[in-house]
């Protein structure tokens, strides 16, 4: 027999985060220590679930052995729904809400829905790459638009207007943001509203790491100012309540004039075709959004030194410049010496002192800049030692040869 085929669009598929493990993994074989600063997940450092999500499913074993709604649970969705409403979106009922495998089933599965080959979402440039990877797999050319390092990675609206074309479907906004760490003004969003407002286009508001904010600048969602522009929201369990491996997320519509009715209808056959969510993590994100949040400010004050460490360190390095995180725990440092690429530069830096980060290419970035993503989750110590490493790299193998 031949090698089988697989399908060539699958094999395109590129998500940084997770491609430059093996190589790490290669280094580690031949005996250095290697520190993980690439993947956005609290449980590899030191953080723990909260105790209550965990009892949730203890106390609901029987009732998660069967098939759930293939739309989710209604006790999840209703979690949702208050959720939402004390978000300060009104009008949403569990009707609007669908829960999956992840906010990257949501993703997923939102996109299949509503993407046709040949069109296109305006999709944010840095962002995170699950947008890019399935827009690929759908067959949908990319149309990105930039978000500006010079004014604290804020989206520009009339550039995202200028973008459009007949075949937009969506503007995806990312807020708090991966992999810069803005967290975008009510303005700046407002203005986005409107654009897809007067171009009939539906908001895709990716509003994973809400909770997650280390300043003062409020959080505003989307859904929350959009009036009668419709907006589909998607959110998880994994980040805000530290539970990434339940794989618990959602979408929850905002739609006054009632024009996402097929949409959503599409987004319900697929879901059919899924047959069930899991049951357990139904209950867990259950009392995850209805139970105690006595663990979010703990958490931010823990982030929040982590990224003052980060932000001070990265900007103290010879050739590395930095815009500081407002939310979730990722910063985007820019490379302000000449290289050949940060792809280079990523898996050099991991392979001379065993320091692993994702490189810029992973994201995005306007053409001849540098860049790479970091994550803040680990503890000071980690960290400190990750940047004393980059600080010798950066000089003994670029400095030095000015
Ligand atoms: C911006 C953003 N959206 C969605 C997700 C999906 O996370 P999950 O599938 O764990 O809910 C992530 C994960 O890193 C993310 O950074």
């Amino acid at each position: 027999m031949h090698m089988i085929r697989p399908a060539g669009r699958a094999m395109e598929i590129k998500h940084a985060t997770r491609d430059v493990v093996p190589i790490a993994k290669e280094v580690e074989k031949s005996g250095k220590k290697v520190l993980y600063l690439n993947i956005g997940d609290p449980m590899v450092y030191d953080y723990r679930t909260p105790e209550h999500i965990w009892k949730a499913i203890e106390d609901n074993k029987q009732k998660s052995e069967g098939y759930t709604d293939a739309l989710g649970t209604i006790g999840a969705r209703s979690a949702v729904a208050d959720y939402a409403k004390r978000m300060g979106v009104n009008g949403v009922t569990s009707d609007d809400v669908i829960t999956f495998v992840g906010g990257s089933e949501a993703i997923i599965v939102s996109l299949q829905a509503l993407m046709d080959r040949g069109e296109n979402c305006l999709i944010p440039n840095p962002g995170y790459s699950i947008f890019s990877g399935e827009l690929s797999f759908l067959e949908c050319p990319p149309n990105e638009y930039y978000l500006d390092e010079e004014n604290g990675w804020q989206p520009d609206a009339s550039q995202i207007e200028k973008q459009i074309n007949p075949k937009t479907k969506a503007i995806v906004v990312i807020n708090p943001n991966n992999p810069t760490g803005a967290v975008f003004s009510k303005t700046t969003l407002k203005r986005i509203i409107d654009v897809a407002g007067s171009h009939n286009i539906v908001v895709f508001a990716d509003e994973t790491y809400d909770q997650l904010l280390l300043d003062d600048d409020p959080f505003t969602p989307m859904a929350s100012i959009a009036n009668d522009v419709p907006v589909v929201s998607t959110g998880s369990i994994s980040k805000n309540y530290l539970a990434p491996g339940f794989r618990g997320g959602w979408i929850y519509r905002h739609d006054p004039q009632g024009i996402l009715g097929e949409y959503f209808e599409a987004i319900k056959k697929i879901c059919r075709l899924r047959l069930s969510t899991v049951a357990p993590v139904q209950f867990a994100m259950e009392a995850a959004l209805n139970g105690p949040q006595g663990h979010l400010a703990p958490l931010r004050e823990k982030l929040r030194r982590r990224r003052d460490l980060t932000f001070r360190r990265l900007n103290e390095i010879e050739g590395l410049s930095c815009v500081k995180p407002k939310g979730a725990f990722y910063a985007y440092p820019q490379i302000n010496f000449p290289l050949q690429s940060d792809r280079e530069f990523v898996i050099s830096l991991v392979r001379k002192k065993g320091v692993l980060c994702v490189y810029g290419e992973g994201f995005g970035q306007k053409p001849g800049t540098h860049h790479f993503r970091i994550v803040f989750l680990p503890p000071e110590q980690i960290l400190g030692e990750a940047f004393d490493k980059i600080e010798e790299f950066i000089k003994e193998n670029y400095l030095a040869k000015k």
